[in-house]
């Protein structure tokens, strides 16, 4: 069922409903969790990826099922810590974006849809690109001019989708599709796959039972912010497991924005209860450089519900996070670090303990945006044999 998180009315599946039609809210898929009662053991048999879930997910026949086997991404204890890094940049094009894109496009190629369009700061497009090249669709993915690295636009352009850049920000990508597509007069125009399509998010949510599967239920679930999507679907997971009565506790959700691109974060900080949208997002994570997160109603609520909190970080402290994770062998893209640099600030601020067992929810790979990498490095340079074997005995000697 759909189900409207403001009025609560009620609608049966469509793949292509995404709002009330009484109050305009973005709709919840509920799943009637007393009909699925589905046996945690047989579940062990099956291969750990997101269609695993499967008695969780939307009823897709088997010759629909477009996947590229994501999910099952490794959790990583950080070394001396009771921190968990669950590396979503290993789904099969970099981002967990892959969890839900499974899922909406197999929707997509279930109802025979020719065209998929989506907006993006650009792990959408690459994601979203992907799985229509492998369901035969035609993807056409609309970006920020200039605002999407270059990693994920090499992925797009790799896996065939068309690309249009538009002046502006995300947003202005994202209204544009909303406009063309989504209210266009003329039907089934192209099947978007923003995260305003509530089955996407279901695929999101699987990353809450790997983590169950692997530890159990942590204190906090740290998530970079942008459109403000997988922060609900993570919560989502946690609470259906609890509904099914698989555990007794449930993690407090943490929503990290980037200081310049903090409508939701910003707002909770200052008491409100609604975001304070903002024109023109500025943040060296692209990925989450977003200024009006249409999710932010169902984002709010969860991270209310769960007792948590948003917070934000400066574009110092995600660079200093992605070069500690580099440390430790993690790399992530700045968006990702996010959820790093928040841990480390709330470590200091003894808002969590050391104690706690925090998972830190690290987006997407670092190799997408190499630009922010490479910008203030330096290669050493040597004359001559023994002046790199001079290199040597310092490093030895560290
Ligand atoms: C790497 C990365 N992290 C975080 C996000 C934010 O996710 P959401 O828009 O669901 O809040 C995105 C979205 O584009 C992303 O690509
Ligand atoms: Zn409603």
């Amino acid at each position: 069922m759909l189900e409207c998180p403001r009025c609560k009315k009620l609608y049966n599946p469509d793949p292509h409903k995404f709002a009330c039609n009484k109050c305009g809210e973005l709709l919840d898929a509920k799943i009637i969790l007393d009909r699925v009662r589905p046996s945690w053991n047989d579940r062990f048999e099956r291969r750990i990826h997101v269609w695993r879930y499967r008695d969780l997910l939307p009823e897709i026949d088997n010759e629909n099922i477009v996947t590229l086997y994501e999910g099952g991404t490794p959790l990583i204890k950080l070394s001396g810590s009771n921190v968990y890094v669950k590396f979503e940049g290993l789904n099969p094009t970099g981002s967990f974006k892959d969890r839900g894109m499974t899922v909406g496009v197999s929707i997509a190629k279930s109802i025979r849809v020719k065209t998929i369009i989506v907006a993006s700061t650009g792990n959408t497009a690459a994601s979203a690109a992907a799985y229509s090249a492998r369901a035969g669709i035609e993807c056409l993915v609309v970006l920020p001019k200039g605002g999407v690295a270059k990693g994920k636009l090499v992925q797009a352009i790799l896996h065939g989708a068309k690309i249009v850049e538009v002046e502006g920000s995300f947003d202005k990508a994202l209204d544009i599709v909303i406009t063309t597509v989504v209210n266009s007069k003329v039907k089934g125009l192209a099947y978007p796959l923003n995260s305003f399509n509530v089955w996407r998010l279901e695929g999101q949510k699987t990353l809450a039972y790997e983590v169950f599967e692997e530890i159990g239920i942590p204190d906090w679930v740290i998530v970079p912010v942008g459109n403000a999507g997988n922060i609900y679907a993570i919560w989502k997971g946690f609470k259906e497991l609890y509904e099914l009565g698989l555990c007794n506790k449930l993690p407090k959700m943490i929503g990290v924005q980037a200081e310049g691109a903090s409508p939701i974060a910003s707002a909770w900080i200052r008491g409100l209860n609604i975001p304070l949208f903002t024109d023109n997002p500025k943040t060296v994570a692209s990925a989450i450089r977003i200024g009006k997160p249409v999710n932010w109603y169902r984002a709010w609520r969860a991270v209310s519900e769960s007792g948590g909190f948003f917070t934000i970080v400066n574009d110092d402290e995600i660079i200093k996070a992605q070069k500690i994770l580099g440390k430790e062998g993690i790399s992530v893209e700045p968006a990702s670090a996010s959820s790093m640099a928040a841990y480390l600030r709330l470590i200091n601020e003894g808002v969590i303990d050391r104690k706690d067992l925090t998972i830190l929810v690290a987006t997407g790979h670092g190799l997408k945006d190499p630009d922010i990498i490479l910008k203030d490095f330096q290669t050493m340079s040597v004359k001559n044999i023994d002046e790199l074997v001079n290199t040597v005995i310092n490093l030895n000697s560290t």
